[in-house]
């Protein structure tokens, strides 16, 4: 691979950083200065420095998990199962979940080793669009549809950030709801349906920015991302390419 491009994976900088990096000869390949980005390199082979500090090659991974109820959103836990343990070639490979899912929420969570990508689309700052869908026992008003669209006070400092809603279903005293939030407040969809009167009994997210559930994945199933989904989840990066 380009050696721009392997110091960009192992998250030296950008790549139009990375490319500084090395024009300014900081940069050795094998013990020789090397001043051109595009010089190809053997990842797993050659030894790579910067500014006389060596590189170790790790691979990044990314996937998608359908997860399934009844497991924690963590890495490990002592008492309960984890989404981990649904990856059986994950270990050695420094893997964390983006984000959190309740113990009874089922659906997209990605699962991946790239710190960056994970802090992105974590950021308050950022904003990323996560949907869920919801079945809800209650009475959708229309002002409890504007109270989530506009923003509902849920006992934090602040009420939520306007959300959109695609009401699927209505009854007397039951619901379904699509539900698309920017934030990530601990069970804040959970918060918001109890905030208009409602109670949430299932709760399954269905994408979060441009990653959505490959619905073709049984619960507890997983699969790579396509390179397609990783750029895509990367616009920055992609477009320096
Ligand atoms: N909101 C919740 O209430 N629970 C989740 O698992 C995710 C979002």
């Amino acid at each position: 691979m380009r050696l721009d491009k392997f110091l960009c994976d192992m998250q030296l900088g950008t790549r139009s950083q990375v490319k500084d990096l090395i024009k300014k000869g900081q940069v050795s390949v094998n013990d020789t200065l090397v001043r051109k980005p595009d010089f190809q390199v053997d990842a797993a082979r050659d030894h790579i420095a910067c500014m006389g500090k060596s590189i170790v090659y790790q691979s990044l991974y990314y996937y998608m998990l359908h997860k399934p109820a009844g497991v924690v959103t963590a890495t490990r836990d002592n008492h309960e199962s984890t989404v981990m343990s649904l990856l059986p070639d994950a270990s050695g490979k420094h893997l964390a979940p983006v984000g959190r899912l309740d113990k009874d929420t089922e659906g997209l969570l990605l699962i991946t080793n790239d710190g960056e990508l994970a802090h992105n689309l974590l950021s308050p700052s950022r904003h990323v669009a996560k949907t869920y869908y919801v079945e809800c026992t209650g009475t959708l008003s229309a002002d409890a549809v504007s109270l989530l669209e506009n923003g509902v006070e849920i006992g934090d400092e602040t009420p939520t950030r306007p959300a959109q809603v695609k009401v699927l279903t209505q009854s007397a005293d039951f619901y379904t709801i699509e539900l698309t939030i920017t934030e990530g407040r601990f069970h804040q969809v959970k918060r918001m349906v109890q905030a208009v009167g409602g109670s949430v009994t299932y709760l399954k997210r269905l994408s979060m920015g441009t990653l959505s559930l490959d619905e073709t994945l049984s619960k507890g199933s997983y699969r790579a991302l396509t390179e397609q989904e990783i750029m895509a989840l990367k616009p920055s990066k992609s477009s320096e390419l």
